[in-house]
């Protein structure tokens, strides 16, 4: 599964970067605003941090409006993956992107029948969030399944990238549900290699060897 990190933070991204592990960046209209500096700039910052898809939404609501932001947003870098809603005029954009060889992400994703359209709409990666499902009270790791069956059913190419990760049970989830990618905020990167049972191991193992004079 590859791992994408949830995050408009520049200096978490350069951090979390460096271990190697992160093979791409997501990025929505809120995680932008967080960042008091112009959208495009920000996006290339990104591509220069992370050597894999960078997803930037577009912010128009019609196709047409969609069409040209998106080819705006992917000459910034050859890694820009065009992030398109899932409505109707949104299918038409990711048709006609994809019909143009520029990489789509298909977000707001709540049913499989959404990501059974945006796989057809030819989107590079389809984007069901999975937390804000847990919310309403429906198990979102569902979806990821259903999606998952439905893909293999028709061998689309589709990439299903779960987004909207809360904690490292859904990363596990996405994980035995076989997500191709799944988007994490950093806070739940630093909270997959945490353990207080490691802490409290390699302290103990520390004051041993700190103890016996011994050196390397
Ligand atoms: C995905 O690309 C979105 O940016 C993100 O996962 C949304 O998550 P949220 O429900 O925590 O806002």
């Amino acid at each position: 599964m590859d791992i994408f990190l949830d995050s408009t933070d520049l200096a978490e991204i350069r951090t979390l970067a460096e271990t190697g592990l992160i093979d791409g960046v997501t990025t929505n209209p809120t995680l932008a605003a967080q960042q008091k500096r112009p959208f495009k700039e920000l996006i290339q910052e990104i591509c220069l941090l992370v050597d894999g898809p960078i997803s930037a939404e577009v912010i128009a609501e019609d196709a047409e409006g969609m069409i040209k932001q998106g080819h705006e947003l992917a000459r910034l870098h050859d890694n820009v993956v065009v992030k398109i809603p899932m409505t109707l005029e949104g299918l038409k954009a990711c048709r006609i992107l994809s019909d143009d060889e520029i990489m789509t992400n298909v977000t707001l994703v709540f049913s499989a029948t959404q990501a059974l359209l945006a796989a057809k709409a030819g989107a590079t990666f389809v984007s069901p969030f999975i937390g804000r499902i847990d919310d309403q009270g429906w198990n979102g790791m569902d979806l990821i399944r259903d999606i998952k069956h439905v893909f293999s059913n028709y061998l689309f190419d589709t990439s299903v990238l779960a987004a909207s990760i809360r904690h490292p049970q859904h990363v596990l989830e996405a994980a035995k549900a076989g997500a191709d990618v799944c988007t994490i905020p950093p806070k739940v990167f630093h909270q997959l290699y945490r353990h207080t049972l490691t802490d409290i191991g390699l302290k103990s193992f520390m004051d041993d060897w700190n103890k016996s004079g011994l050196t390397l």
